[in-house]
């Protein structure tokens, strides 16, 4: 199920917010799973426009959270050979799935232009949004 009107409007508040307040992350942005499709559609973002607004499950970093079910932190994207390159600015990335009656549901990307940027605590952050997001799903 792709998220309700108000539910996208919540989604883009949370990736402006996400953008104004942590330099390091340079695209942030939902996908969900396209209906029945085994495939991710790009949902709510902020930063450039991609390419990728669908990305079929299994293909790069999102496509593989996508089944995986796990949270996928890449510190230097070059050294992944599943992986779609939205920006050549990109450096990093941080992939969270979104649960929702205990089915991957859709997931939160991040990308950052600074090579290995991601803490602790923004994996935690970020985990602890996608369960607050999956409550409004
Ligand atoms: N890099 C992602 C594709 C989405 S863009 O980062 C917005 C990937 O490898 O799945």
């Amino acid at each position: 199920e792709s998220p309700k009107h108000n539910t996208e409007e919540k989604l883009q508040k949370v990736c402006h917010l996400l953008d104004q307040e942590i330099s390091y992350f340079n695209w942030t942005g939902f996908y969900f799973k396209n209906g029945d499709k085994e495939e991710l559609k790009l949902g709510p973002y902020v930063g450039a426009p991609t390419d990728h607004t669908i990305i079929p499950y299994g293909k790069g970093i999102c496509g593989q959270v996508a089944v995986s079910n796990e949270t996928f932190v890449v510190p230097d994207v070059h050294q992944e050979s599943n992986y779609l390159s939205c920006s050549i600015d990109t450096k990093a990335e941080i992939v969270v799935p979104i649960f929702k009656d205990g089915q991957n549901v859709g997931q939160i990307d991040i990308d950052s232009h600074t090579v290995d940027p991601f803490t602790a605590e923004d994996r935690e952050l970020l985990e602890w949004l996608c369960n607050e997001v999956s409550k409004i799903l």
